[in-house]
């Protein structure tokens, strides 16, 4: 598996690849995405193979701009007005797939429905325009496992799978995109992301939100049992067991060892803080990345801070859920 930047031909290399139905890893503004050629049966099918990713667990669709999303879905007045405010940038729209398309089967997993988005990243707008064919894209890394946010932690769950990812550091955001669900009248926000539902609000007010996992979800994103890290998540800490490595939110001033002693003994990779300032943006930003390295940190659990459901920290404290609710299931 190569790594290339874009100054070392990495667009240029990663557009031949697609070209061949393979698969690459992209940056986008939300996490890395896993993208392949959306028409080609093939390619979709690498994807999903990389991942080991359930056949019934379809995929989003990335293009260029809003004309784009038009000639695959039909979007109604909220789907445009979502569209007009977001794009390009972290919102997926779900929409009644149009026929004559040329999108592969194994993308919608047999749905009559679409998830398009467009992205606002660089470097996979200028794939996109090159490749000129949709590119499919899941979050790039095996199915079940946390999101990537770097060029390192693709490499930790998809090496050797993949024959190329594209390294542009540390994404943007740091959660997936939202996905709203625009297929009838009243748009369903079907998962927390790097848009907050006040937002969305702001444009429609008539959201719903089935978020929460049920026997059958719409998007299959909503089963419990996803973004896992494989150490155990405690949240809501109000201490640190000697044995636990702390994510930490905002002051730690009040944080100790449940044992006794103050959590500046712990050893510097046992405790990460997703913003010390307590900024919601950059905890959303530094979230999958601590979680790996606190999964690194051989600890017997990871004690997180409470964190303010408010804004962008309701799609955190949805992964984190996520994330304890796995766990109980192992
Ligand atoms: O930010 C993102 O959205 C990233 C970047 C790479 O764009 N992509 C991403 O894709 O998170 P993925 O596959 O990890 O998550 C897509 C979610 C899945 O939960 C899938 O079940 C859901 O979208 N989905 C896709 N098509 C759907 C459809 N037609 N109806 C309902 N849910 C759908
Ligand atoms: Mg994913």
């Amino acid at each position: 598996m190569r790594v290339l930047t874009i100054e070392s031909n990495g667009i240029a290399e990663a557009v031949k690849l697609l070209q061949q139905n393979e698969c690459v890893a992209l940056p986008t503004e939300t996490v890395y995405g896993l993208a392949a050629n959306a028409t080609s049966d093939e390619a979709v099918q690498r994807i999903f193979i990389a991942k080991g990713r359930p056949a019934h667990n379809p995929l989003i669709v990335h293009v260029t701009d809003f004309m784009a999303a038009q000639n695959l879905i039909y979007m109604n007045d909220t789907a445009q007005k979502l569209a007009a405010r977001f794009w390009p940038g972290p919102l997926t729209i779900i929409g009644r797939l149009k026929d004559n398309n040329r999108i592969s089967k194994l993308v919608t997993a047999g749905l009559d429905t679409l998830a398009v988005r467009v992205p606002a990243h660089k470097i996979f707008q200028d794939t996109l325009q090159q490749c000129g064919f949709p590119l499919a894209a899941p979050s790039a890394n095996a199915s079940g496992t946390l999101s990537p946010t770097t060029p390192q932690i693709v490499a930790r769950g998809l090496a050797g799978k993949i024959p190329l990812i594209l390294a542009a550091g540390i994404t943007d955001k740091g959660l997936e995109s939202t996905i709203i669900d625009c297929t009838n009248d009243t748009p369903v926000l079907l998962r927390f992301g790097a848009i907050s539902p006040d937002a969305i609000k702001d444009i429609t007010a008539d959201l719903l939100i089935e978020t929460n996992a049920t026997d059958k979800p719409k998007s299959p994103g909503q089963l419990l049992r996803h973004y896992a890290p494989r150490t155990k998540l405690r949240m809501n800490a109000v201490d640190v067991d000697k044995d636990e490595a702390l994510l930490a939110f905002g002051s730690t001033k009040f944080m100790g060892i449940k044992q006794g002693g103050s959590i500046d003994n712990l050893p510097p990779q046992k405790i990460k803080n997703l913003s010390e300032t307590g900024d919601l943006d950059e905890a959303a930003h530094n979230l999958f990345a601590h979680l790996y390295a606190l999964d690194e940190s051989n600890s017997n659990g990871i004690a997180v801070m409470s964190i303010p459901d408010t804004g962008i920290g309701m799609a955190i404290n949805d992964r984190l859920r996520r994330a304890c609710h796995a766990q109980k299931q192992d």
